[in-house]
């Protein structure tokens, strides 16, 4: 197969930051093949309530009105039964949830989900979806770190399935066999997400490689295949979210005993040519329309009309390889995305 055609790619978990460097982020949405964003609240401060997400709403149009944002707010005590159904009114998607302390700006999240059902009780009666930053936080004294996070998590997804039947869950950026195994014994209103670059690595390659260390950190090969066979399956409760996580490469590189890497990976800019380059590498090339597009956008209920053509892009094998960049600037900003100077199998074909 020498080119390829996508109807309309959506992303399914980004970050495009605030200020000046959501200026340089935002545009790479629909450079690297996207139409449809599910933009991320953890901003400083984050996006709690709906007044906050719409004016973040308009920042990001103002600056690529071509793609669709759907929002979300971020899982905090100011967060209300009421304001959940204003947010449902407004056009706003999702919450958000991050357990205390386990990522990127999470320092204001959550400590135990019971005192959340009330909003959880809200968000299933108005149809939002519940998005999971599925890890628990480390602690030395019942041995939890960072490889085994996720696994230690998946009893709080069920307990919230079997609690909250109804409500749409996405277990975010799963990384384990045992999260796939998770979200695969669960009804249809529980779905995974899975990123770009956990299908590339596992733990040997953020070890001592801070440009590939992101939350959750990528696990074993094991865990890996476990990510490639569910998508080589063509589950459909499985879709991309890229989790593309800018930060400037000062924070990527700079470390001290208080200070260490920032954790997370940015692909935007090239992310579909990227996933097809990853989906070919492991046979799965045939999966990815559903991958990238069609089984997030059933889940979301953001399904392309039959009627009207949808917006598409087209793909070409670069037999000689398409070098990423290896640095992307602004007067104000620059950033590093994954794999910079690498060379992958395809490009984005543009007219
Ligand atoms: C994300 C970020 O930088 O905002 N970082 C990451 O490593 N994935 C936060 C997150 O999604 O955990
Ligand atoms: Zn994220």
């Amino acid at each position: 197969m020498s080119s390829l055609t996508i109807a309309s790619p959506a992303d399914f978990h980004v970050h495009l930051r605030q200020g000046s460097l959501c200026k340089l982020t935002t545009p790479h949405v629909k450079q690297g093949g996207f139409d449809l964003a599910y933009v991320m609240p953890n901003l400083k401060p984050p996006v709690t309530n709906v007044e906050q997400a719409l004016a973040y709403k308009a920042e990001l149009e103002a600056i690529d009105s071509s793609v669709e944002y759907l929002m979300t707010l971020y899982l905090s005590p100011e967060l209300t039964p009421e304001e959940i159904r204003k947010a449902k009114v407004a056009g706003i998607t999702g919450v958000k949830s991050y357990p205390r302390g386990v990522t990127t700006n999470s320092d204001g999240g959550i400590e135990s989900y019971e005192a959340y059902y009330p909003v959880f009780a809200a968000m299933e009666e108005e149809d939002m979806v519940l998005n999971l930053h599925g890890e628990v936080p480390s602690d030395a004294d019942t041995d939890t770190h960072v490889l085994n996070a996720e696994a230690r998590f998946l009893p709080h997804l069920h307990k919230l399935h079997a609690r909250f039947p109804a409500l749409r869950i996405v277990l975010e950026h799963a990384t384990t066999r045992a999260a796939i195994d998770a979200v695969r014994a669960c009804g249809p209103t529980v779905a995974a997400t899975i990123t770009a670059h956990h299908l590339a690595l596992v733990v040997d390659d953020w070890a001592g490689q801070s440009w590939n260390f992101c939350k959750p950190v990528a696990k074993f090969p094991s865990d890996r295949t476990a990510l490639r066979e569910v998508i080589r399956e063509g589950h459909p409760r499985v879709f991309l979210g890229s989790d593309s996580a800018p930060h400037p490469p000062h924070s990527k590189s700079v470390s001290s005993p208080d200070h260490g890497c920032a954790a997370g990976i940015y692909t935007s800019p090239v992310l579909l040519p990227l996933v097809a380059h990853l989906l070919e590498s492991f046979g799965a090339l045939d999966r990815l329309e559903g991958f990238v597009s069609t089984f997030g956008r059933r889940f979301y209920k953001r399904e392309l009309s039959a009627d009207a053509a949808p917006p598409s892009v087209q793909l070409r094998k670069v037999p000689e390889g398409n070098t990423i960049e290896k640095e992307y600037t602004s007067a104000d900003d620059s950033l590093v995305p994954f794999w910079a100077g690498k060379q992958i199998g395809w490009e984005i074909v543009r007219s």
